[in-house]
This record gives structure tokens, C-alpha cells and sequence, in this order.
């Protein structure tokens, strides 16, 4: 398909995805033909996706002209057969793999051999909706996500059968259409559901383990780790439904692979109906005042602390600390070094608990504090105190956080904290994703950025805390659950063994 406008596009399900594209399309020039089986869903989708423009006529971002053609490009269909002149059909029906299949043998039958068929699936196979069509070689996955409007995101997926030049060619019509396409091979969740299932699996873990409460835990990902919401918060938002069938499915589709496991606490939500805030209740009950996160109280602020070293991604805390009136005495050290103050030493976690930290170092008055996407500006860390620690080391540690400005939440010991686990597990899956050539580096992390909106990509953001480290907090987690779930990548390890980066 040429990217000029004149070539038609079907999309074929007026449902909210449906929708959503074909109103792309159709600003983008193209006329769209729209078809589903209920047939007043295609004839009311016009009104509906001109309702959705009239927003943009309101911002002068449209004149009421453009509106209107745009409004007679999109075309009702009351049978496929009407569709027979399209170049490009895109289908967003059910999510079914027999129904997708029926209707793609259909296409592929009415269309001529030129014609590309696409679907918006996201989680079946492209290789298997392909299997079996006259013309399998153009058939391709055009991934869009919701609102389609909206987000820039549109994984292009290639499946075994697809025609190595198609991608390329839907890439140059997506960007033509406004949005940022990202190649991807088809495989389990593509790009964005495959790499972010750590950030929810992560979080399900913690809470299951009792590490803290679900207000702190989501505090914790948005203030300390700079994501937009909570772990929790978010699949609570998205349905526990829908989030638990898509990890059921990419578990299922890799082999039950332990890194995907679905987590019992999810399901057992989804056993009580407690689906989040479309049913009115899920993590948090949203018939009442949402919980605040925990917060140590006031302690005292340290005089005089020593820097043993640095302290590695978190040598920005040193100079919060010296604004907020603590004198330092540097001393020889790692890179990866700890604070100290009487009995306590306080570093940032490299994935050991606290409480294995004193038990490999011998110093009984170990604490830990969790990563933070900015230590300039986080306004909330993570602590986790050492159990063999003298009960008044807490209060200190607690003390030299706050003396840096944040807000302290107490972790029970769980190694790897809650930032850094998730985050070291992202970094970890994209890099599998990378190295089994799903997709780029770069289109892992821009994928990431801008289909889950991550405030930075976790290639990236692996890259510059170093992957030898990143490596290191795996292997610690890996040596405490004794779990193949945190195995590391085998191209993570290569850069970590090499000293190499993701990106250059
Ligand atoms: P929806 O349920 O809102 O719409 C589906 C529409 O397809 C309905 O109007 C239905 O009548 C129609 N339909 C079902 N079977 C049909 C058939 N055999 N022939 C013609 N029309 C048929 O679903 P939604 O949310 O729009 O999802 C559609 C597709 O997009 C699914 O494959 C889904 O996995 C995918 N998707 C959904 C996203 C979301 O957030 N909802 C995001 C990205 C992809």
C-alpha cells in the first residue's frame, strides 16, 4: 500500500479500538469503510468518532470544515463484500483466535493479493492468524493502543509469513497517520504487555511477602521511582480481568516460563469479584477515602555522617544532605560505598536484604535504601533495616533520609526493595526481548516511554546504573527466592561481563 490518502481502509469492529483507528485513518485522509457484525454499532461509530472531533474543532486545533470531510470519509458498511476495494484492511474484532482466523480467510478471499490485512491483536499469535490464507506474506499485526486517538505507540508486528518489506512500509503509513510505529517479531505480548508483566508480577510478590501496604508500595513506584501511578493503583484501573488473562496468556504462550507466573493474590481478586474500580473495589475500596502511604515520623538529623567511597546512582543524596546542615567526612571506599554514623551503615541496596548484608559483612547495623529515578528530587525513598540490627539504628537511618529532605517508608527486609526489583526485573525482560530479537534496544525502550508511559526506558535506565550492577541485583534475588524468575538475561550478562551498554 502506497501511503498516500486515496487508498481506502477497512476496519473491520466498531467496537472502542475500531473506533479509534479508523478515526486516525481517517484524519489522516484516508476514506474508511466500517464494518461489524452488529450492524448499528458501524452506523452509530461515525457520530461517535465525530463527537470525539468535536473536541478538537473546540481547541482550534480543527476548522468545523475539516471536521465535516473527515465525517464523509468514514463509510458505514453493511457486508464485507463492500469492502472489496480496500488496500488495507485492519480488523479489531473480539479477541478470539478462531473468530480472527474466519474473518481473515474471508479477507483474504475478497481482497486482491495486493491488499494488506492487518490485525489489532494484542496477544495473539500474527504467525498462527496468518496460517493458512491464500497469502499469508501480507498479513502483519498493527498494534494500536487505547485510546488510539491518543496514544502515539503502534507496534508493527511481523509474524513468521509476513513479507519482509511489509513492516517497513506500514512503519512509513503509521508515521504518515501521526503515530510512532515500532517494529516487533511476533512473539508473547509483543513489546509493551511481554516487558511490562515484572512491573505488576514485582509488586504482587512484595505484597505477598507482606514487604509493606499497597498505598506505600504504589508512593513508593510513583514518588521514589517516577512512574505516573502505582503498580497496584494501575491494575486496579486496568481490571484484574483483564490483567490477569493477559499474564495467564503470555505464561501460557511461553511455556509456562516461572519469570511470567501469574501471581495467586491476582487471582484470588478475580475469584472475589474484586475486579478494582470498575466494580468498585480491588486493591483499594473505592466507596471510601484512599490510604495515605506510610511515613516514618520526624527523627533526629545526624551533626556529622562519614562517606565511605560514594554511593554509587545515589551520589546525589550527599548534597541534599550537606543543604540540609550535615557535615561530611569522606573516607576511602568503593564506588559502591555506605554511609555511616555510630553503629549504622547505610548504603543504597544492591539487591542483598539488609538482613543478609549483616550476615555477610559481620556488622550487625546494616540498612538499606531503595533506587529512586532521581535522587535530586525523589521526594520518597524506601528503608529497610537489618533484623540483627539494635532497634535504635531504625530511628538513625530513618534520621539521615529525612535529613535529606525525603519522606522514609519502611520495607520489611525484602530484598531488592521495591524500585530497584522492579526496575532491575523491566531491565531485565527488555533485555531478553532484545536478545531473542523481538525488537531494538531503542524500540524496546521508546515502546516503553510510550506505551506504558515509563519515565524512562529500562535499557536505558539499565545503562546508566551500570549492567554489572543491574546484574548483581538479579543474581541477589536470585540467590534469595532460589527463583528461575530472576535468572539473568543472557545479553544482560554479556554487557555486565563486558562492561557494555544497550545503547551507545
Ligand atoms: P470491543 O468489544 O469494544 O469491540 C469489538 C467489536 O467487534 C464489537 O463491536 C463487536 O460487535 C465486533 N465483532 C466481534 N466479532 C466480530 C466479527 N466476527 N465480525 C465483525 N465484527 C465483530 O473490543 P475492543 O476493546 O475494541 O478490542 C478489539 C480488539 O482490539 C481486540 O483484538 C483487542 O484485544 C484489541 N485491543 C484492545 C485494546 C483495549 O485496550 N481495549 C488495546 C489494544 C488492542
Amino acid at each position: 500500500m502506497q501511503q498516500d490518502s486515496e487508498q481506502r481502509v477497512a476496519v473491520i469492529g466498531a467496537g472502542a479500538m475500531g473506533r479509534g483507528i479508523a478515526a486516525v485513518a481517517a484524519a489522516a485522509g484516508h476514506e474508511v469503510y466500517l464494518y461489524d457484525q452488529d450492524a448499528g454499532a458501524a452506523a452509530a461509530a461515525p457520530d461517535v468518532i465525530a463527537a470525539d472531533w468535536a473536541g478538537l474543532v473546540q481547541r482550534g486545533k480543527w476548522s468545523q470544515s475539516q471536521l465535516d470531510a473527515a465525517r464523509r470519509r468514514l463509510r458505514p458498511a453493511s457486508c464485507l463484500e463492500e469492502l472489496a476495494d480496500a488496500a488495507l484492511a485492519i480488523e479489531a474484532i473480539v479477541e478470539r483466535q478462531d473468530a480472527k482466523q474466519a474473518l481473515l480467510r474471508q479477507l483474504d478471499a475478497l481482497l486482491p493479493a495486493t491488499a494488506i490485512l492487518a490485525s489489532n491483536t494484542s496477544s495473539l499469535s500474527i504467525t498462527a492468524l496468518a496460517a493458512g490464507l491464500r497469502h499469508p506474506e501480507r498479513v502483519l499485526g498493527l498494534h494500536f493502543f487505547n485510546p488510539a486517538t491518543r496514544m502515539k505507540l503502534v507496534e508493527v508486528v511481523s509474524g513468521l509469513a509476513t513479507a519482509p518489506a511489509l513492516a517497513d512500509r506500514l512503519c512509513t503509513l503509521m508515521r504518515a497517520w501521526g503515530k510512532t510505529p515500532v517494529p516487533a517479531a511476533s512473539t508473547p505480548g509483543f513489546i509493551v504487555n511481554r516487558v511490562a508483566r515484572p512491573f505488576y508480577a514485582e509488586a504482587l510478590r512484595l505484597l505477598q511477602e507482606g514487604a509493606c501496604a499497597p498505598a506505600t508500595l504504589d508512593a513508593l513506584l510513583r514518588e521514589a521511582g517516577g512512574f505516573a501511578m502505582g503498580p497496584l493503583e494501575l491494575m486496579d484501573l486496568i481490571g484484574h480481568d483483564v490483567n490477569f488473562a493477559v499474564t495467564q496468556s503470555v505464561f501460557q504462550a511461553m511455556q509456562q516460563d516461572p519469570r511470567f507466573r501469574p501471581s495467586p493474590l491476582q487471582q484470588e481478586l478475580v475469584a472475589a469479584g474484586r475486579l478494582g474500580r470498575k466494580s468498585g473495589r480491588g486493591f483499594y475500596d473505592y466507596g471510601q477515602a484512599l490510604p495515605a502511604a506510610d511515613a516514618a515520623p520526624s527523627r533526629p538529623a545526624p551533626a556529622v555522617l562519614r562517606v565511605h567511597g560514594g554511593l554509587g546512582a545515589a551520589e546525589p543524596l550527599l548534597a541534599r544532605l550537606q543543604a540540609g546542615g550535615v557535615r561530611l567526612e569522606r573516607e576511602p571506599g568503593p564506588a559502591q560505598g555506605w554511609l555511616s554514623w555510630d553503629g549504622l551503615r547505610l548504603a543504597l541496596s544492591d539487591g542483598r536484604s539488609a538482613t543478609r548484608r549483616a550476615a555477610d559483612s559481620g556488622h550487625a547495623g546494616w540498612a538499606v535504601f531503595d533506587l529512586a529515578l532521581d535522587y535530586a528530587s525523589a521526594q520518597r525513598l524506601a528503608l529497610a533495616v537489618a533484623d540483627q540490627a539494635a532497634p535504635e539504628l531504625a530511628a538513625q537511618a530513618e534520621g539521615v533520609l529525612q535529613a535529606a529532605g525525603l519522606q522514609v517508608s519502611r520495607l520489611d527486609d525484602a530484598a531488592g526493595m521495591a524500585v530497584l526489583r522492579t526496575v532491575a526485573m523491566l531491565a531485565n525482560e527488555a533485555a531478553d526481548a532484545v536478545g531473542q530479537g523481538v525488537a531494538a534496544a531503542d524500540s524496546v525502550d521508546q515502546a516503553m516511554c510510550l506505551g506504558a508511559a515509563y519515565p524512562r526506558g529500562p535499557l536505558a535506565w539499565a545503562d546508566r546504573l551500570g549492567n554489572e550492577y543491574v546484574a548483581q541485583v538479579l543474581d541477589a534475588l536470585h540467590a534469595q527466592y532460589g527463583d528461575e524468575r530472576y535468572r539473568v538475561s543472557p545479553l544482560l550478562r554479556r554487557l555486565a561481563l563486558s562492561g557494555g551498554r544497550f545503547h551507545d
